[in-house]
């Protein structure tokens, strides 16, 4: 698998790689030069005509399969980035640069890759394994926003993970050492299963019901799965899967930390899209105390988050 390392990003070490970022954290950074190429900022950079463009850039540069390409930036550039990387020529060299949060926590490590087309999200995408570069420096300049959707993903560590748990509260709470518990630890989950057949699955709680809130109300996704782990904690305790003390716990905790939206009839539906799902109509979450997965029919998640 490959590696996930912590340190200082230093963009003259770098001279010789084909690096891609967007203009906001190019000016941010002081990035530029010849070898500097910039994607749109956020989500719009997800789209097949900006891997065209990336991967005629790749051409003009000569780029081979023993270049390398260095990818700064959040999930989206990662994204877009790790799909070209895993197309051209077969296959190029990438390193992760996460700038936000929830990069260096989770997308930038595990290989997944993915685009949007015709509105879908993530419809089309690849696996690009790449080593990962983790400065924390990169997060003096995130907003409020960015910090709070990330943090939404690091409350769900401390839920999968005793050591995690552990880390935060250790006294400190140095956010360091929070980043480096949560990457390793995904970067672990991710050796143990890279192309997500088992334990990666544990990866999903909160995001079956998250991902109907963030859709339906336009949520930052780490406040949504926020929401969807407070919610399917207590589908967990009424299915008899985790205690009552347990749930009570975890919830209080997610309620103090996050603000908690009802979950409305329309999302029930949305539920269904999950691509966790079969084609026998039930969900499949992830679920307290065991995370493994667990398929409920719709009428009784209903039924039972009523
Ligand atoms: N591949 C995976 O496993 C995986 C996992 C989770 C999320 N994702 C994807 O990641 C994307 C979301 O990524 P994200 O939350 O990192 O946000 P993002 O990449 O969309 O970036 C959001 C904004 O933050 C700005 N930004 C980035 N770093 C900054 C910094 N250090 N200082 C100031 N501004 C900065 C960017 O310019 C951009 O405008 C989604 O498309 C999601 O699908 C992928
Ligand atoms: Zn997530």
């Amino acid at each position: 698998m490959n590696e996930v390392l912590f340190g200082k990003f230093d963009i003259a070490d770098y001279g010789e790689c084909l690096i891609v970022t967007d203009a906001h954290i190019a000016r941010l950074y002081g990035i530029s030069g010849d070898n500097v190429f910039l994607l749109p900022r956020g989500e719009e950079a997800k789209d097949f005509a900006n891997v065209r463009a990336l991967c005629s850039w790749f051409l003009a540069k000569r780029l081979s399969p023993q270049g390398r390409v260095v990818a700064v930036g959040g999930g989206s550039i990662g994204d877009t980035v790790g799909f070209a990387c895993s197309i051209f020529k077969r296959g190029v060299k990438l390193l992760h640069v996460p700038t936000t949060l929830v990069a260096m926590t989770d997308s930038a490590i595990g290989g997944k890759t993915a685009i949007d087309l015709d509105g879908v999200k993530n419809a089309v995408g690849t696996y690009c394994f790449a080593d990962t570069l983790v400065d924390v420096g990169f997060l003096d300049t995130l907003d409020c926003e960015q910090m709070a959707s990330g943090r939404g993903e690091i409350f769900k560590y401390r839920m999968l993970s005793d050591r995690i748990d552990g880390v935060y509260n250790g006294g400190k709470c140095d956010m360091a050492d929070i980043v480096e518990a949560c990457a390793r630890y995904k970067s672990e989950v991710c050796a143990e299963d890279p192309y997500c057949g088992g334990a990666r699955n544990k990866l999903n709680f909160g995001h079956t019901l998250g991902h109907a809130m963030e859709l339906t109300l336009s949520l930052p996704h780490g406040i949504a799965v926020a929401n969807g782990m407070y919610y399917e904690t207590e589908l967990a305790r009424k299915l008899g899967l985790c205690s009552a003390r347990y749930a009570a716990k975890w919830r209080s905790e997610i309620g103090d930390n996050f603000k908690i939206y009802p979950f409305t009839e329309p999302m029930f539906a949305l539920t269904l899209n999950d691509k966790k799902n079969g084609t026998d109509g039930r969900v499949a979450f992830a679920l307290p105390a065991s995370f493994d997965t667990v398929r409920v029919t719709l009428a009784d998640v209903v039924k039972l988050l009523a």
